[in-house]
């Protein structure tokens, strides 16, 4: 790993919040590319033995002298119940992650933090924008979030003129997911995973299974695209969504 100096001492690096897109390289932003090139240090998120899709899927912009600063979750997927205790442990992750990257800062290195899609968008970025922004200079460019990816590579329109997008993660309980639905004019059901067979449920319940639409790793090499009735919901992975597209508009 080649190491970098110190551009002076008496100052400190930036923080770049950069949204790299839901996973096609080249859905970066011009911004966020120029960025990314200019840094020193290349902080990501990653599960234990993986790279993260943030990293992979822009790493073919990456040089060799770029440091890589891998911040690695101790849980994944659905917590353990109580007594662990999730929020502690989360908390006290993104704190040491924090530090990792202030200590960066402070030696005068700029760090380009990634993130999928957009940073501040459900995105883990917004984890150290709580804890440096203030302690840092830091600037945040925007990404092409997951949802628009989504409705692009399943080709819909996703809502016209006056109607509303809500958006819905789907680790929330049934209830609730289907007295939300139940009102939407359009929605984007995130954070599938293992709750996609609840979701698919309350879509059917509610006679939306028509309208609805599935996608898994949009824009990514391994995107695919089913029929809802079709998918098994053994093989969901988190990074997938379901299109409530809105009504289509008469005039259009
Ligand atoms: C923590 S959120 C991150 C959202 C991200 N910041 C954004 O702007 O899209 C993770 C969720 O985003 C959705 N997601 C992200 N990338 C995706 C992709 N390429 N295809 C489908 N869903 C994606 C999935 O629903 C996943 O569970």
């Amino acid at each position: 790993m080649v190491q970098t100096k110190p551009k002076d001492p008496e100052k400190s690096g930036r923080l770049f919040g950069l949204g790299v897109g839901p996973g096609d390289p080249e859905l970066i932003t011009v911004k966020a590319l120029r960025r990314l090139r200019e840094s020193e240090v290349i902080a990501y998120y990653a599960g234990p033995r993986k790279r993260g899709n943030a990293l992979t899927s822009i790493e073919s912009w990456l040089r060799e002298d770029q440091q890589r600063l891998p911040l690695i979750y101790p849980v994944t997927g659905r917590p353990p119940p109580p007594p662990f205790d999730y929020e502690g442990t989360m908390r006290a992750f993104y704190d040491a992650s924090a530090e990792r990257v202030a200590e960066h800062l402070r030696a005068g290195r700029d760090v380009a933090a990634l993130c999928e899609g957009d940073p501040l968008f459900y995105g883990s970025f917004m984890y150290l924008h709580d804890r440096l922004a203030d302690r840092f200079e830091t600037e945040v460019v925007p990404g092409v979030c997951s949802v628009v990816a989504s409705a692009s590579v399943l080709q819909t329109p996703l809502v016209y003129r006056d109607q509303t997008l809500l958006v819905l993660a789907g680790t929330l309980p049934e209830a609730d997911l289907e007295r939300m639905l139940a009102n939407a004019q359009a929605a984007a059901i995130m954070k599938l995973g293992s709750n996609f067979e609840k979701v698919r449920r309350v879509i059917m319940a509610l006679g939306l299974g028509d309208r609805a639409l599935y996608v898994e790793r949009a824009t990514m090499t391994n995107e695919q695209i089913r029929p809802l009735a079709e998918v098994d919901p053994t093989q969901v992975p988190y990074f997938s969504m379901i299109l409530v597209p809105g009504e289509r508009w008469q005039a259009a």
